[in-house]
């Protein structure tokens, strides 16, 4: 009897140890492991569903093209690295696009809803949740919250007039959040550009996608004390900033009038901001860029020529722009084993 039981274990152990040289062939969190055709079959209507909500939500609230987008990049941009054990080997897995940002605060870890750069700042979860509890009706426990806001950014874009890309899918859905990594990873508008293309590169990202991706602002609102500084007191001094286009200065100092109340007022982040297009780009030859950071391009000798090119250009822009959305999709992706397949996008399994 003890044999036998020291037998097995001996076999198990065998076995064990056999098998684990091939861990690394387990689908890990490498982006590779995303698959264009990764819902076909157990959710063969997930394009049609996504599409659908999305025509909806904006059809409701155009505005909502710009603050899906927006929190796609956030979900996308901020990214914790944990360590995991398969068999007796160790694994870091970063997680970007992993729709950590539709999870509410709990007991256990306070998220990234919350944090400062996005409450009362990021817009749509609500739509993100219905349109999952509507692919929860068709596919359950089957698509991930992180594919599900990817696609949905894509159809944002695409509705707004923009380009398509095609979506690599399987990311699966982060188990936790921190509200210390946003605070520390997303870009601020106050930054020099040369921070910000840090926090990009540390991302695996380059200072091509700081400027193709700041493209996003075409669309979308600012509130006011996100470039309120520029209208009233730039230097110190009581000056406005240099950079900024004397008529584009007095209409927005009409939206964002000094007084505290008025810092929550929102401005266009481009002058067509309902349609995804090349204005943005524009818009920075002018000087009439919003945002400190969104100016800084143009003024930038690394990143100036690019900001012209696609002024000039629209196809360069919308091909070069869907190119980055993918790089920007594949970063810190869980698959396989890692992560979950949430039932409800704001809370884990
Ligand atoms: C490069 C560094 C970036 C900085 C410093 C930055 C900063 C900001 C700020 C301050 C706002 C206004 C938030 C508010 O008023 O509550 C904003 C809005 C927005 N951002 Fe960015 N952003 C950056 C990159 C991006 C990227 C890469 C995308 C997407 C590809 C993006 C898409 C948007 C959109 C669409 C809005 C408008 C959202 C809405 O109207 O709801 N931003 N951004
Ligand atoms: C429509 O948009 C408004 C904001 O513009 C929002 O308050 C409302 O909840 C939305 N309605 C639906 C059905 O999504
Ligand atoms: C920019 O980065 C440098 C080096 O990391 C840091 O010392 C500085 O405080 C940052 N500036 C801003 C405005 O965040």
């Amino acid at each position: 009897m003890t044999h036998k039981i020291i037998s097995c274990f001996t076999i198990a152990l065998c076995l064990f140890l056999f098998l684990c040289p091939f861990v690394h062939m387990y689908p890990f969190s490498y982006s590779s492991q995303l698959d264009y055709n990764f819902y076909d079959r157990a959710c063969p209507r997930l394009s049609m569903i996504v599409r659908y909500n999305i025509w909806a939500a904006l059809k409701n609230d155009t505005r909502m093209a710009a603050s899906l987008l927006r929190m796609h990049f956030h979900d996308c941009i901020v990214n914790i690295n944990s360590v995991v054990t398969r068999c007796i080997k160790l694994f870091v897995l970063s997680h970007g696009c992993d729709g950590s940002v539709l999870l509410d605060d709990t007991d256990e870890f306070k998220g990234e809803k919350n944090a400062p750069a996005n409450r009362n700042s990021l817009r749509g979860f609500e739509v993100i949740d219905s349109l999952k509890a509507d692919v929860e009706k068709f596919c359950p426990s089957t698509v991930s919250c992180a594919d599900i806001l990817t696609l949905a950014a894509r159809e944002a874009v695409v509705l707004a007039g923009g380009p398509f890309w095609p979506v690599p899918l399987g990311r699966r859905d982060a188990t936790t959040a921190s509200v210390k990594a946003v605070n520390e990873q997303i870009p601020s508008p106050f930054e020099p550009l040369a921070n910000i293309t840090a926090k990009f590169t540390s991302k695996g990202l380059d200072i091509k996608d700081v400027v193709v991706l700041s493209g996003g602002h075409t669309l979308g609102f600012a509130q006011c004390f996100t470039f309120k500084r520029r209208l009233f007191n730039f230097d110190g001094l009581g000056n406005p900033d240099p950079t900024l286009d004397s008529s584009a200065l007095s209409s927005l100092r009409r939206i964002c009038p000094k007084k505290d109340e008025a810092n929550s007022n929102v401005a266009p982040l481009d002058s067509t901001n309902v349609k995804f297009d090349n204005t943005y780009y524009t818009n920075l030859v002018q000087n009439t860029g919003l945002l400190e950071s969104d100016q800084a391009l143009v003024n930038d000798p690394n990143t100036a020529a690019m900001v012209n090119s696609y002024s000039g250009n629209p196809f360069l822009f919308n091909n070069d722009f869907a190119a980055s959305m993918v790089k920007l999709g594949n970063v810190g992706v869980l698959t396989g084993k890692n992560g979950q397949i949430r039932k409800k996008c704001g809370s884990v399994n």
